[in-house]
């Protein structure tokens, strides 16, 4: 048994049907439990339609559920409205257009993360503020702390879910989602953003839910792979059962 104080996300009989009663009714969740611990980091394997990005869009309240609850950190969010739970919950996108603002300059970007999210009173920034931005920029190792003035229309896919990251991390979130965030990335610079994802992740301790396609990458990132099909969870993988899986049969599966 969990104890509930460790639990940053409980999701109970979690149910979502699209188009009910015609010929088309989907059932794209039904009835899904999951408990994911204060700081676990989660990965989500599963087919085309089986459910997972149904899954992120109930969390955040982009889709009101048909039953079933969600609690974030002690609090039922189930019926709370997607804006408010967005000061909670952050999620990246696989379209690295989606998530910052393109006019705006990184620094603007960062700043509006900040401001928004984790410390509305510090406005307006202080130079201690900015230091923080290029430090967290420095992380990524990618010079774009020599670039804060750039607007983020100039920058490449990578470079934009690279602030997005930073954006996301810096304003605190309960939660993070990321659904397929490397997917439209060609090789090198997915693998560079999953290490970036990783070193925040694990430095700021937030709790994540990582979905790809990429089996390889869902085994050797996290601590925990779920597995889903059909609207169900039918797996969930962690310890030396997660160690012991063969990614390639893995990936004939769920890839
Ligand atoms: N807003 C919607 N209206 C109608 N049907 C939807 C809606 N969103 C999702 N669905 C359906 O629900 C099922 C699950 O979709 P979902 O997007 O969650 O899949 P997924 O696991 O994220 O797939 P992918 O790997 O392709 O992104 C699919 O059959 C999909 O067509
Ligand atoms: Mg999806």
């Amino acid at each position: 048994m969990n104890n509930s104080n460790d639990l940053m996300l409980r999701i109970r009989r979690m149910t979502k049907v699209f188009f009910p009663g015609t010929s088309n009714e989907k059932i794209a969740l039904n009835r899904v439990n999951l408990d994911l611990k204060k700081g676990e980091f989660v990965t989500i394997l599963g087919a085309n339609g089986s459910g997972k990005t149904t899954l992120f869009n109930a969390i955040c309240g982009t889709l009101e559920l048909d039953d079933g609850i969600v609690i974030l950190d002690g609090s039922d969010i189930t019926w709370e409205k997607e804006h408010k739970r967005a000061l909670h919950i952050s999620r990246i996108y696989q379209d690295p257009q989606m998530g910052t603002a393109p006019n705006l300059t990184i620094a603007e970007n960062l700043a509006l993360a900040y401001t928004r999210k984790a410390s509305p009173s510090l406005f307006p920034l202080n130079k201690k503020d900015y230091r923080f931005f290029h430090e967290q920029l420095e992380i990524l190792e990618m010079d774009l702390e020599l670039r804060m003035n750039t607007k983020i229309g100039l920058l490449s896919g990578g470079q934009r879910q690279a602030v997005s990251l930073v954006m996301e991390i810096i304003s605190q979130p309960k939660l993070l989602l990321l659904d397929e965030h490397t997917a439209a990335l060609d090789p090198q610079t997915s693998e560079k953003i999953l290490e970036v994802t990783n070193k925040f992740v694990r430095s700021a301790g937030v709790t994540t839910m990582m979905i790809t396609h990429n089996v390889q990458d869902a085994l050797t990132n996290g601590d925990r792979t779920i597995v889903f099909s059909g609207g169900i969870i039918a797996h969930d993988y962690r310890g030396a059962e997660r160690d012991a899986l063969d990614p390639n049969n893995l990936q004939k599966l769920y890839g």
